[in-house]
């Protein structure tokens, strides 16, 4: 490897535009177009998003190389998203990117997004440890909830994931049923800091030990609140700090019991944690509990690298580089990815 390697990370999978360039495992630039678009409609469209991505992505590119401050010759590489996200989505990176590394003649790294949410817990930073191998990694998001078993860079198992929505839609959904607006994880959890987690409780979806449900859990959150409404028109406004308490609550501690099965399944007690969801307060705390209580060891990168970003798709660049993975120019977006 040269000594100075500059990558070029490019995401766009879903709702994000995103661009950051890497110099040896350090992140110089990170930029992310987040697309407020899709909040008058309660969720991301994807149709709305390719659009935006088209807008987005000569901007954001041009951002990131300024921040860093270097200019595009100095690239030894482009990385990209190639799956799994939305197909509309994925095209637009991929074609850009494909253009750029020809354009510059230089190669051309396909990622896989899942993997990088994983690996961005190997960029360089203080505010952040780096987890040794093998180690668990819980990804929750927006669109993603699994439990994986790192054995090393690209050695990777997925042993228990979501059999329907995501650990973010539930935030989400609950948060539309009571009335905020998208995305509502960030609301649920600055009203629970102000409840009591044990006003109503909900109940836990059964699924196998390291599997993940929430679509019973949002029916239940729709039954409880109409058949409350029904009788006090008022009951949200009333009670919103308590049933948000309960329900992150009930989200947490299941999202507890599914890692600690996984500890006790494998004998690691090294678990990572990424995705958006990984920002809620109360699972950061439950976490660091069973970090003294069960002397596990617990990494959580800065939220910059745990929400959708193309600085994990750098790293992920960086480490394909030093291997000389690189991608053919025939290469094609892929809407669904095994890791
Ligand atoms: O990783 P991300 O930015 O995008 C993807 O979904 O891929 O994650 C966004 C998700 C949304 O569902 C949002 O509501 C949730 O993360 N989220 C939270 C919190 N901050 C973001 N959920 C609960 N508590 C939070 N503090
Ligand atoms: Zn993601």
């Amino acid at each position: 490897m040269a000594k100075q390697t500059y990558i070029l990370g490019i995401e766009s999978s879903c709702d994000d535009t995103a661009a950051a360039v890497i110099k040896n495992g350090t992140i110089l630039s990170n930029v992310v177009a987040t697309q407020s678009i899709h909040q008058e409609y309660g969720g991301v469209v994807p149709e709305l998003a390719s659009r935006a991505h088209q807008q987005n992505i000569v901007p954001v590119v041009q951002l990131a190389l300024q921040k860093a401050n270097i200019d595009k010759k100095q690239l030894n590489a482009i990385a990209f998203t190639r799956g799994p996200g939305l197909m509309g989505s994925l095209l637009v990176g991929t074609s850009f990117s494909k253009s750029l590394a020809m354009g510059l003649e230089i190669p051309l790294i396909d990622v896989n997004h899942m993997q990088a949410h994983i690996l961005a817990h190997f960029i360089k930073s203080e505010a952040h440890t780096t987890p040794t191998f093998p180690f668990l990694a819980l990804t929750i998001s927006g669109g993603h909830t699994q439990i994986v078993k790192v054995t090393n860079y690209f050695e990777m198992e997925i042993i228990g994931q979501t059999l329907d929505d995501a650990v973010g839609e539930a935030f989400d959904k609950s948060a539309k049923i009571l009335g905020l607006p998208y995305p509502g994880g960030p609301l649920i959890d600055k009203y629970s800091k102000l409840g009591n987690s044990k006003a109503f409780p909900f109940p836990k979806p059964k699924v196998g030990p390291l599997d993940f449900s929430f679509s019973g859990l949002k029916t239940s959150v729709l039954y409880f609140v109409k058949r409350n409404v029904k009788e006090d028109p008022n009951f949200i406004n009333k009670n919103l700090n308590d049933i948000c308490a309960s329900l992150q609550y009930t989200i947490v501690d299941y999202l507890m019991d599914k890692i600690k099965n996984a500890v006790k399944l494998t004998g690691i007690k090294e678990v990572a944690i990424g995705g958006g969801v990984s920002a809620n307060s109360g699972i950061r705390k439950a976490l660091k509990n069973a970090e003294k209580n069960f002397d596990w060891k617990v990494h959580i990168p800065k939220l910059e690298f745990c929400t959708d970003n193309a600085a994990m798709i750098a790293i992920v660049g960086e480490l394909k580089y030093k291997q000389q993975l690189f991608a053919s120019n025939d290469i094609v977006a892929k809407a669904r990815m095994e890791l």
